[in-house]
């Protein structure tokens, strides 16, 4: 059973392969995703670690003058998607959007270079100063007193995660021309956003694109602007990351060492008293989102050891038969079949299982192992799942959720396991 398994999520990597880059899965999203590819390089990594190394160099082909490595590179035109590039209008070397996403990516080259550093060294060595050219915009255009922020909701990863809602009804979405979704032509309209949000997420591509993507400009005025769990942890352990590969090759170190300590100081600014939490800090309003989320949950990913989210990772655990859920199941907002609004997605579930192990509660890490493991053999390679009963929702044939399954939760495939970062 795991063995077919396997080769199923092999044959799906395979079959979204599209030569150096692939597809998070075919029609719904066809173009090379950023986080998307690196979780891609993993599940390869399993099997193929030369075509791992390949699907990160071809995204970082995409990297700006600016440092920024976009959320979506068109490398062929598609029309089975939108907004394409002309939408986007960006300005890097390949037609690209003009927003960046989670960097997860040097979290990763580390993990995948101590797999093999006859074959990863020349590799790193070479993407050593593209990381930090990117570190650096997230710092220079993200950064807030430490915290990262995002200018719109796709840079995160968690496009309709209720922590948007506030800053999206401060936001009157003016001037956006008729458009036609394609996204709903592949997937049931209540598996995914909404049109209020879609008028809202062309909105801030339009003030992008017109800015000729300005991040000064953006940062002093775009009317989204939200310091975020998933960017502020995920950049604070890739730096981590990045300075040990850094240390080892021989290449500076102060300038990451600084951003270190910056963003560790920072990440307080997304704890919300009231509700004992890591949530969202709108930058705009002052406010915070009031939401957990399953980002609220990576704060031992990012190497941030103060167990305060212990509690609420147990009450929403007992809360529904597979975790970790995208919203919390306590909060008025949760939909648990739309989208980040409630469904459990297999790759924040490797990533908050990384951070748990690493912190002591290995036996967390192994039950959620476990648990997502159960979710994928039952409910197959979805986009993601139903916190309640593991129906798979989204599109099918996922790469992410192949990728995750080999690398870290099939009990019979070569399995990755990453340093700590440390
Ligand atoms: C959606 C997800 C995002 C992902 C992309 C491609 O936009 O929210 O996290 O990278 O799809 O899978």
């Amino acid at each position: 059973m795991n063995l077919a398994l396997d080769n199923e999520a092999r044959a799906i990597l395979a079959g979204n392969d599209r030569g150096g880059y692939t597809v998070p899965t075919a029609g719904l999203y066809p173009y090379q995703w950023n986080w998307d590819s690196i979780f891609a390089a993993m599940g390869f990594a399993e099997h193929d670690r030369a075509r791992a190394w390949a699907e990160i160099e071809t995204l970082f082909s995409g990297q700006w003058p600016n440092g920024m490595v976009p959320h979506i590179l068109f490398h062929k035109v598609d029309p089975s998607y939108f907004p394409g590039p002309d939408i986007w209008g960006g300005v890097g070397p390949l037609p690209s959007s003009g927003i960046s996403q989670p960097p997860v990516a040097a979290t990763f080259i580390r993990c995948l270079y101590e797999q093999d550093k006859a074959l990863g060294a020349a590799h790193v060595r070479a993407l050593i100063p593209r990381l930090t050219d990117w570190h650096r915009w997230f710092i220079t255009w993200r950064g807030e007193g430490g915290a990262i922020c995002v200018s719109h909701p796709w840079e995160t990863g968690r496009d309709n995660a209720p922590d948007w809602d506030a800053p999206f009804a401060a936001i009157e979405p003016v001037g956006v021309e008729e458009y036609r979704r394609r996204d709903t032509t592949h997937v049931v309209e209540d598996e995914r956003p909404r049109s209020y949000e879609y008028d809202r997420y062309l909105y801030l591509v339009k003030l992008g694109r017109e800015s000729g993507w300005d991040e000064a400009h953006i940062k002093a005025d775009s009317p989204f602007r939200v310091a975020d769990p998933t960017m502020t942890f995920i950049l604070l352990r890739a730096n981590r990351d990045l300075l040990a590969l850094a240390r080892e090759f021989g290449a500076p170190t102060d300038e990451i060492e600084g951003w270190i300590a910056a963003i560790g100081a920072g990440a307080e600014r997304l704890w919300n008293p009231e509700i004992g939490a890591y949530d969202c800090l709108d930058i705009r309003s002052g406010q915070h989102s009031g939401v957990i989320s399953n980002a609220s949950f990576l704060s031992w990913y990012g190497g941030l050891h103060d167990d305060r989210m212990l509690a609420h990772f147990e009450r929403i655990r007992g809360l529904t038969r597979f975790g970790v859920p995208s919203a919390d199941p306590g909060h008025p907002a949760y939909e648990p079949r739309r989208y980040w609004r409630g469904p459990v997605w297999a790759m924040m579930n490797w990533l908050i299982a990384m951070g748990l192990d690493e912190a002591g509660h290995g036996d967390l890490a192994e039950a959620l192992r476990l648990n997502t493991g159960e979710m994928i053999a039952t409910g197959g390679f979805a986009e993601y799942f139903d916190p309640r009963d593991g129906t798979p929702a989204g599109g099918r044939n996922f790469t992410w959720t192949a990728a995750v399954w080999l690398a870290w939760a099939s009990p019979t495939s070569g399995r990755i396991s990453c340093p700590a970062s440390s």
